[in-house]
């Protein structure tokens, strides 16, 4: 059975049931704990932990949702069942069933024969599991359903008892698994080998709520959830694995389609070699993990989200070299999996050329990576030998990781071929230091400091009411504040504070667009607001600073934006829309939007693209957007579903999330259409002007466009404008003529150097004659011996010396020159023809006369230089030269 089937009988099976069917969420959801959708109730916790009301009719929903986890990278290839990106299915009760329920329809979806639409697998082979002390599930499964008790273990919290890891539902769990028979272990159920008895459907009793503590069984339970939900999750590739009777989960339909072209790429063959074999899965597994993140907006960096892409298209590109692949692999490799992936993702289909794009692009910098980090490589192993060593320092490691992207296990690698260790544990201290630090600076940026959960009683209890997109000011309550971390009850003049309302008019950072700046009054106490974050989405802090009075919590207050900031901040955010559909116009779909910023008379657009962009695509840019100012398009905001706006063709940034109701941002229909919910101008005309600054790389693959706009671009135009008069104004030329006018004039100068250096030279020429003249003789040779005016410059020196030559050529003769420079003493040796060959060699003399210079030179037999730092001693230089010429 196709993997494609698998989906749609589960999701039948969960429809016929009277499910909602619900589509994947993006990978990527806007939750600080989670880089990405790791598990199929992610999007659901708001329903779990009873904050919204789930919107399904009968309080049930189904999905096969599209999950990644990285922790485990390390096992793909070695195990037969840990992908990377795997699809979780689904099904979920918000209050309806409970056990009883999950626990039936999950069997009867397993074991119902293939004609029937199930999955017909045969009852005896599968086995279960119960948390310790849940004899209540133990019984629905051992007298409800009929499996032996012998075939019912008990597990542990680390195993039967199922969270998110972090703070959130959670509750006791069931786990199913079938036995794959003993070939692949030993006897005795799950809890005694948990390859051969291969987990496929996790049925979690979520009842209760989690508070804060480490690992799978060390945390605190806080109490019961409102309802007794339902969230399960099967494993779609396991059961793919199991009904297409394959080995392990990289063999099923949708992956060995890749080990087959890694097989012709590489001319290794799959199956003959454990090594090998594990390399094939990795390029498999992590093909389309990679594949399935960039269709989500991810892109290679260095942080993130975006490491963890980098690192795993770095581990496929090594895997095919390890295989032996000479050249670039990694275009054949997506072609593959987006072909086999896209019956159930047809979403693929719009989105090739710019997955390929950008996977290709990490490809070709990372071989030239490997290129540059090998030779730095070989370099340290060759010192560490040369030195008597055995072992790479972890400084060294870290360099190559962190300079050149090479994975500690490449390092490893190299230097066992080359016959050396690695200081490992050195690696990871200096490793973890770097996150430490990475860590602490990002959280730092945001909220001042790392722990958030102090916030955590007012986003679960008084979720902000945000009024600003109508009203710049507003009656309000202090809810709480918050100042160096820890909570506060009041705040007094000087002090910086964070402040929590009960409403407030003043945006919050989001989309882009920065926090609004405005004032908080109460009586005679006032606060100037800097910065607005939200956390959790929903609850707003204001970051202000007490200018006077006491602020105290339950105060009333009057919370007000700075209109003047609000205005142009509206006028830089429908400015990035403007950009962002003109861009689209001009280069095309696949300039899929990275990032932005925009703050009041500013914007930045960050894109997909690989190019650096011409300046007439630049030009064109600037003009559709200001056409559309010209045009005042009227900008309408709509509330919808996901589903609406995106069937109206809005533009769909990863983040949202189905269910939820989105804004959409419209501007002359259908030139410019984004789910946004920032705030915006009504009318395109008030935006202004937008000036194009320019565009530049920000990173493999990604390019920015930045532009001033409002009053800030005119003020950026007027200024270019001063500066264009200024010009015309020193050049005496009306300004359209100024790039000419600049040319010639440039022209002219470099025509103006050159004369002077020729006229420089000739007069050099003429009193070196001087010297020529007075040459005298030291043993036959006609010597010239001198040191010149200071002004000669040491590259003179060598034209001076040549033109000697020149007129000493018909007789043995030997020219030393010096001259003070400064700091510097620079001089040379030029012996004539006839003068070599008589045995001068001007290498050896300007070395003796380094000796009284303190200098060091070298060169030929007819010419040589050197520069010392004692101008002093060139005199003796000279006299010593001369006892040389004496001696031939
Ligand atoms: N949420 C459960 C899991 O991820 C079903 O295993």
């Amino acid at each position: 059975m196709q993997t494609h089937e698998i989906r749609e009988r589960f999701t039948q099976h969960f429809v016929n049931a009277g499910h909602t069917a619900v589509p994947s969420a993006s990978l990527i959801l806007d939750d600080p704990n989670l880089l990405f959708v790791n598990a199929g109730m992610v999007p659901f916790k708001p329903y779990f932990l009873g904050q919204q009301n789930p919107p399904f009719p009968n309080g049930t929903a189904t999905s096969i949702q599209k999950c990644v986890r990285t922790l485990d990278i390390e096992e793909v290839g070695i195990t037969t069942r840990h992908n990377t990106f795997f699809q979780m299915a689904g099904n979920f009760s918000f209050g309806q069933y409970f056990k009883e329920g999950a626990i039936k329809h999950a069997w009867s979806l397993l074991t119902n024969p293939i004609s029937e639409g199930g999955y017909g697998f045969d009852p005896e082979r599968l086995w279960v599991t119960v948390y310790l002390d849940d004899d209540e599930a133990a019984e629905i499964w051992e007298k409800q359903v009929g499996v032996p008790a012998e075939r019912i273990q008990r597990l542990g919290m680390a195993d039967n008892y199922w969270s998110m890891g972090v703070p959130g539902p959670c509750g006791p769990c069931s786990e199913i698994y079938y036995d794959r028979g003993p070939e692949y272990g030993k006897d005795g159920g799950p809890i005694a080998d948990d390859n051969r008895y291969l987990e496929v459907w996790n049925l979690v009793f979520m009842e209760n709520e989690r508070g804060e503590g480490i690992g799978k069984d060390n945390f605190e339970i806080i109490g019961p959830l409102p309802k007794k939900n339902i969230d399960t999750g099967m494993g779609v590739e396991r059961i793919a694995c199991l009904l297409q009777g394959v080995d392990n989960v990289y063999e099923t339909d949708l992956l060995r389609p890749v080990i087959d072209i890694a097989e012709q790429l590489t001319g290794a063959t799959y199956g003959t070699d454990a090594q090998n074999n594990i390399r094939f899965r990795v390029i498999a597994d992590h093909s389309r993990t990679a594949m399935m993140l960039i269709l989500d907006g991810v892109t290679p960096g260095n942080e993130g989200r975006g490491y963890i892409l980098r690192r795993l298209l770095r581990r496929i590109i090594r895997s095919a070299r390890l295989l032996g692949a000479q050249g670039e692999t990694m275009a054949q490799f997506m072609n593959t999996i987006m072909d086999t992936m896209t019956p159930s993702y047809p979403e693929i289909a719009g989105s090739r050329e710019r997955i390929l794009n950008v996977a290709i692009n990490e490809e070709k910098a990372f071989l030239r990576t490997l290129e540059s980090g090998t030779k730095l490589f070989d370099d340290a192993a060759a010192a560490v030998k040369a030195a008597g060593g055995t072992e790479l320092n972890g400084a060294e490691a870290f360099a190559l990781h962190d300079t050149y992207g090479f994975p500690i296990d490449l390092t490893l690698e190299m230097a066992a071929e080359a016959g050396l260790k690695v200081d490992e544990a050195g690696f990871h201290s200096l490793m973890a230091e770097q996150k430490a630090r990475a860590k602490a600076d990002s959280q730092a940026k945001k909220h001042g400091h790392t722990d958030l959960s102090i916030y955590r009683e007012w986003v679960d209890e008084h979720p902000t009411d945000f009024v600003g997109y109508d009203n710049l000011e507003s009656e309000a309550k202090v809810l709480g504040m918050v100042a160096g971390g820890e909570k506060l009850s009041v705040a007094t003049a000087g002090q910086e504070v964070e402040v929590i309302l009960d409403v407030t008019p003043m945006y919050a950072e989001a989309g882009g667009q920065l926090g609004d700046r405005g004032l908080i009054v109460a009586g005679d106490a006032r606060l100037v607001v800097n910065d607005v974050q939200k956390i959790g989405k929903k609850l707003w802090v204001h970051k202000a600073v007490v200018e006077g009075g006491d602020l105290a919590i339950g105060h009333s207050v009057t919370a007000s934006v700075d209109k003047q900031w609000r205005h142009a901040a509206r006028q830089a955010h429908t400015g990035t829309h403007l950009i962002h559909a003109a861009l689209r116009q001009v280069l095309g779909p696949t300039a899929v939007q990275a990032g932005s910023m925009n703050k009041p008379g500013y914007l930045r657009f960050d894109f997909n693209y690989t190019e650096a962009l011409t300046p007439e695509q630049l030009k064109e840019i600037e003009y559709i957007a200001n056409q559309a100012v010209d045009t005042d398009w009227q900008v309408n905001t709509i509330e919808t579903s996901l589903d609406e706006a995106k069937a109206m063709g809005a533009m769909a940034l990863f983040g949202e999330n189905y269910g939820s109701r989105v804004r959409l941002v419209e501007i002359g229909g259908p030139f410019s259409m984004e789910l946004c919910g920032g705030t915006h101008v009504d009318h395109a005309a008030q935006v202004g002007p937008i000036a194009v600054l320019g565009e530049s790389s920000v990173g493999s693959g990604v390019r920015r466009i930045e532009a001033y706009s409002g009053l800030d671009s005119f003020q950026y135009l007027s200024k270019e404008r001063a500066l264009a008069a200024g010009l015309a104004a020193s050049m005496k030329a009306p300004t359209e003529e100024l790039p000419e006018r600049i040319a010639q004039l440039s022209e002219k100068l470099k025509q103006a150097e050159k004369e002077l250096s020729d006229l420089r030279r000739r007069e050099l020429a003429a009193k070196s004659m001087k010297y020529v003249e007075a040459a005298h003789d030291v043993n036959g040779f006609r010597v010239v011996a001198a040191q010149l005016p200071a002004g000669v410059a040491a590259s003179d020196l060598r034209t001076i010396a040549t033109e000697m030559k020149d007129k000493l050529a018909g007789s043995a003769a030997v020219i030393v020159l010096g001259v003070q420079d400064g700091e510097k003493a620079p001089y040379i040796v030029a012996a004539t023809p006839a003068a070599v060959s008589r045995g001068v060699k001007s290498g050896d003399l300007v070395k003796v006369v380094g000796e009284f210079v303190n200098g060091r030179g070298g060169g030929k037999p007819d010419m040589a230089q050197g520069s010392g730092t004692n101008a002093n001693g060139l005199a003796a230089g000279f006299e010593a030269v001369k006892s040389e010429l004496e001696k031939l």
